[in-house]
C-alpha cells in the first residue's frame, strides 16, 4: 500500500480526451479511487483502475446538495483514514464550482493528512475554445448565476461575462436542477440594466463526446426566459463594446498613444 495521502483530480468534460497525463498517472497508481462522475466516465475510470467506486449515490432526491456534498467529504475522508493513496475524482476541473473538492482538502489538512488538488479541464476552458474567446482581449467575469443575481456586482460591459449553473437558478432549497422561470426573467432584467435587450448571449454546452457538436444557442437577453437550460448549460454574454483607453493613465506615465504602437492595445482601440 502507498503512503497515506489524498489526491483530488478532475476528469475534464470529455474524459476520454481531457484526462491529463498527470491525472491518469495518479488514478492508475491509487489504492482507491472515489469518483463523483457519470456512468460512462465511471466505466472509463474503472478500466484505468479497477479499485474505482462511485460516490454518485450521495445525490438523493430527498437530500439537499449540501447534505450530498457533506456525505462525499465524509466518505472520502473515511477512505483516507484507512490508509494508502486515495484519489477523489470529480468531472471538469475539481476546483471549479466543486465545494466538496475544496472542503475535503481543507478537512484532510486539518487532520494533518497529506492532500493535494490537481487541475483538470473545466467547462470554461471548453467555452474559450468552442466560442473562440480569448480573455486576454477583453477580460472575463465569471459568476455562479444565482450568486450573481442575489449579490449585485458592478457589471463591466466591455468584458465578457460567464454565468454558471443556470439550471440551479431559483433553486433555493438546493434540491433540483430546473431553473425557475421567474428567476430567469429577473436575471434577464438585471442584465438589461447593463446591456441592450437585443444583446445576444449564447447558451453554451460543451460536447461530452468527441464527435458531438457543442450547443451554441444564441439568445437575445429579452428572450432569455424562452430557452431551456439543462444541468450543463452555461451562459456567455459577449462584451458590448471595446474598453476606452485612459488618456489620464497614459499622461501619468508621460506617454502618448503612439508609445503603445504597435502593441495589442492599439488593435483593441481600432476594433
Ligand atoms: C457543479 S459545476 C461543475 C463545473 C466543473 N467542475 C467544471 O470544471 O467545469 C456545474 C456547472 O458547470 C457548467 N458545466 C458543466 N458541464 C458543462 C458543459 N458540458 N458545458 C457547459 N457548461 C458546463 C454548467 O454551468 C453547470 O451548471
Amino acid at each position: 500500500m502507498s503512503d497515506t495521502r489524498l489526491s483530488v483530480v478532475g476528469t475534464g468534460i470529455r474524459p476520454g480526451g481531457h484526462l491529463t497525463t498527470e491525472t491518469r498517472h495518479l488514478l492508475a497508481r491509487a489504492d482507491r479511487v472515489l469518483a463523483v462522475v457519470d456512468g460512462l466516465t465511471l466505466e472509463y475510470l474503472n478500466r484505468i483502475n479497477p479499485a474505482t467506486e462511485s460516490l454518485q449515490d450521495c445525490y438523493r432526491q430527498t437530500s439537499s446538495r449540501e447534505a450530498s456534498y457533506a456525505e462525499m467529504v465524509q466518505r472520502i475522508l473515511a477512505a483516507v483514514d484507512q490508509g494508502g493513496h486515495v484519489c477523489a475524482a470529480f468531472y471538469g476541473h475539481p476546483g471549479v464550482f466543486v465545494w466538496p473538492a475544496h472542503e475535503v482538502i481543507r478537512q484532510a489538512h486539518a487532520k494533518g493528512l497529506a492532500a493535494k488538488m490537481y487541475p483538470g479541464i473545466s467547462a470554461e476552458d471548453c467555452l474559450f475554445a468552442d466560442l473562440g474567446i480569448d480573455p486576454a482581449q477583453c477580460g472575463c467575469q465569471s459568476y455562479e448565476a444565482m450568486d450573481f443575481y442575489l449579490y449585485p456586482r458592478r457589471i463591466e460591459p466591455t468584458a465578457a461575462l460567464v454565468l454558471w449553473q443556470l439550471a440551479a437558478l431559483g433553486d433555493v432549497r438546493r434540491v433540483g436542477f430546473q431553473a425557475d422561470p421567474a428567476w430567469v426573467s429577473a436575471l434577464a432584467e438585471v442584465l438589461m440594466d447593463s446591456y441592450p435587450a437585443d444583446h445576444v448571449a449564447t447558451v453554451y454546452e460543451a460536447a461530452t463526446f468527441p464527435l458531438d457538436e457543442p450547443r451554441r444557442e444564441p439568445v437575445a437577453l429579452a428572450h432569455l426566459d424562452k430557452v431551456q437550460f439543462s444541468q450543463v448549460s452555461t451562459l456567455y454574454v459577449p462584451p458590448l463594446a471595446a474598453p476606452v483607453l485612459s488618456e489620464h493613465r497614459l499622461a501619468r506615465l508621460g506617454l502618448s498613444h503612439s508609445a503603445l504602437e504597435p502593441a495589442a492595445y492599439r488593435r483593441r482601440r481600432e476594433r
